[in-house]
């Protein structure tokens, strides 16, 4: 809305129409001034995913900012697993999964013979769905990562310490670190993954729906480390939230599903890409517009 229309319509008036006002007002402390294009950390140009014959996903053009976070938003299937397990090469452990087109991580394709997709995922890690601590102690979750790539640390208790300070957990847990993982809530397992992603010193954070098994509470504490956690990586997260998505994000992808005139199947393709505070008070594609008014998905 531009400030001519704040200050002449009042609210409720005749002369307010609303035809311009937000759908869903993004309730966010989250309105960042951000550049008009993100300076890219990822880039996904052309992408394309197929398992098997089912083509998935279809030409997804996409550039994730440096210290940004981005949300990947859209109707269940419509390929946003799909499109986040492909900027890590988690895809390449997916039977019958393939990737065409390019994905860049500082302008270098990931998917390029002589890059190690070992690498790609400490550089760019990915906290689940559902949280998956190991069956080990608190402190073995954490300092697991750091001794299977051998990482040089100083001292590693005090690393444990700084991912989970980081992953706003240690207060809860420092009393307890040679406790069992299991024995946590399940908020504070999916710190403890969050905890053990950035123990390997990543770049990006992939997070695909990491509050869909938490309650309301756990989720906000979720939500609030993703905000300070984005001053220091880039974040990308799938959210079928779409509160959340205008709650974190600063820049949101829509995502929907096309079915095949003669299949059926349906393939996931990108609608809308832009800030989220223009997603959500004034996108420029209809479909967009119905998903985030509630008409549609
Ligand atoms: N491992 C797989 N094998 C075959 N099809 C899959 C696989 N994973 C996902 N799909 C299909 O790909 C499409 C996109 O799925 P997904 O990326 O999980 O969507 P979303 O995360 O948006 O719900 C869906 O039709 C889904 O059934
Ligand atoms: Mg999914």
């Amino acid at each position: 809305m531009g400030p001519n229309t704040a200050t002449t319509a009042k609210p409720g008036s005749v002369d307010d129409q609303s035809v311009d006002a937000p759908l869903l007002e993004p309730q966010v402390d989250n309105q960042r001034d951000l550049p008009p294009e993100p300076s890219g950390v990822m880039e996904c140009e052309d992408l394309n995913v197929y398992y098997g014959d089912f083509h998935a996903v279809h030409d997804v053009n996409l550039i994730f900012g440096r210290h940004e976070i981005t949300a990947l938003i859209g109707p269940s299937g419509c390929g946003k697993t799909t499109v986040l397990r492909c900027l890590n090469r988690m895809n390449d452990l997916v039977a019958g999964a393939r990737v065409a087109g390019r994905v860049a991580y500082h302008g270098a394709d990931i998917y390029d013979s002589k890059v190690d997709a070992i690498e790609v995922r400490r550089r760019i890690g990915m906290v689940f769905q559902k949280p998956n601590p190991f069956p080990k102690s608190i402190y073995d979750n954490v300092a697991y990562g750091p001794r299977v790539i051998g990482m040089e640390v100083d001292d590693l208790d005090s690393h444990v310490e700084g991912a989970l300070r980081d992953a706003a957990l240690w207060d809860e847990v420092k009393d307890k670190l040679k406790q069992s993982a299991f024995g946590l809530s399940g908020g504070q397992q999916q710190r403890l993954c969050i905890a053990r992603t950035i123990a390997t010193k990543p770049d990006v954070i992939l997070m695909d729906e990491p509050c869909s098994s938490l309650d309301p509470i756990a989720t906000s504490h979720i939500e609030d480390l993703m905000v300070d956690l984005r001053e220091q990586y880039t974040i990308i997260i799938v959210t079928h939230n779409m509160q959340q998505a205008a709650r974190v994000s600063d820049r949101t992808a829509f995502f929907t599903a096309r079915p095949d005139e003669t299949t059926g199947n349906r393939t996931g393709l990108l609608v809308e890409f832009d800030q989220t505070k223009t997603i959500f008070s004034n996108p420029s594609d209809r479909r967009t517009e119905a998903y985030i008014s509630g008409r549609f998905g």
